[in-house]
């Protein structure tokens, strides 16, 4: 283990100072794209601004003879558009892949001043992110980047879920972890199909009347994911990191893409994968506290004045940790509205 004032000394000569603190800038959706797809690479310059994160995806859903085009491309993309505001990341091939070291020794000399992140998959414990650290800090300190890119784990394999918490203290780098439900399912050899969602066979029933056991028994589905996600919120939250949902992948079911990522915000996490532009504007909706909400808490965070005591407001009691809570819930409002003229007035009509 390394000592606390080693921690956060770059781990190569000449590599950015490690960050004390991950910056929070919006982050309800990352979007995702092919950077090997020419008529998708096309539409990135206009998605700008529209999603707060753009991700160039490098590993899964990119065919192997198409790899060396998804890179290329994806450096062509980043040295000519101008991404203001909005965070470009990119989600390289696996640790385990042929193609993950030649990802790293061409993203990073090329456009590694304009990735604010690169995501992870199949992190298996903290040696991962170790592993990928240095090799960042060496290939920074090669190119002469002046900030460190951070580095996102995908929470996808039983030994991750097994190692959560020293992952997420692996390094200062660390910014955060995404749910990926695929390939965790396939890993702790569930028995589901899907890409994240719920399963009509996961479900409790309500008890028999008068022994009937064959009646029409309400049944209630239950939340696969609920475990892992409140898994990585604390590992997250604890290490201030950031957790979000990952991908859902009934694209045409939006009902229950919507249920899924509320979940997952109320559970804690700040956002979600999203595959297609359906997905977008659920993500905006659910990612972003509602009027109501952030009118309420501003109500109660007023009442506590200076955060001691209780109070009673509409009924309901108020102490210390309820003004906690509405200071998230406003934190995030305020965050988030400095940048979306449209949040900002919706939150200001409510006051
Ligand atoms: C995402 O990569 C997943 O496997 O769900
Ligand atoms: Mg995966």
């Amino acid at each position: 283990m390394r000592n606390p004032r080693a921690f956060f000394r770059p781990l190569a000569v000449g590599a950015p100072e490690p960050v004390q603190e991950v910056p929070f800038k919006p982050s309800r959706m990352i979007h995702f794209f092919d950077p090997s797809n020419e008529r998708m690479a096309a539409k990135v310059p206009a998605l700008v601004g529209t999603v707060d994160i753009l991700l160039g995806n490098l590993e899964d859903a990119i065919q192997a003879d198409r790899k060396e085009a998804a890179r290329a491309g994806l450096i062509n993309i980043a040295q000519t558009t101008d991404f203001g505001a909005t965070q470009l990341w990119t989600r390289i091939n696996s640790l385990d892949s042929p193609w993950v070291l030649d990802d790293l020794l061409a993203l990073v000399p090329a456009i590694g001043e304009k990735l604010d992140v690169i995501m992870v998959p199949k992190v298996e414990g903290p040696e991962d992110i170790y592993y990928i650290d240095r090799l960042l800090a060496q290939l920074e300190a090669k190119a002469g980047i002046s900030r460190p890119i951070l580095v996102h784990a995908i929470l996808e394999t039983a030994a991750g879920v097994n190692n959560v918490e020293a992952i997420a203290a692996a390094s200062p780098r660390m910014q955060g972890m995404s749910l990926g439900p695929a390939d965790l399912a396939a890993s702790r050899r569930m028995k589901t199909t899907r890409v994240g969602g719920g399963h009509p066979g996961y479900l409790v029933r309500t008890d028999p009347v008068d022994g009937e056991i064959n009646a029409d028994r309400p049944i209630f589905q239950q939340d696969l994911w609920h475990y892992t996600i409140a898994a990585m919120v604390d590992a997250c939250a604890a290490n201030e990191i950031l957790p979000f949902y990952g991908p859902f992948g009934d694209i045409a079911d939006v009902v229950a893409c919507e249920d899924q990522f509320r979940n997952a915000f109320l559970l804690g996490c700040v956002g979600t994968w999203t595959l297609h532009p359906v997905q977008v504007g659920i993500a905006r909706k659910v990612f972003s506290p509602s009027a109501q909400d952030v009118a309420w808490a501003r109500k109660v965070i007023d009442a506590m004045g200076d955060g001691t005591g209780a109070v009673m407001i509409d009924g309901k009691m108020q102490d210390d940790a309820t003004v906690k809570q509405c200071r998230v819930v406003v934190g995030l409002a305020d965050a988030l509205a400095a940048n979306d003229p449209e949040l900002a007035a919706a939150y200001a009509s409510n006051v």
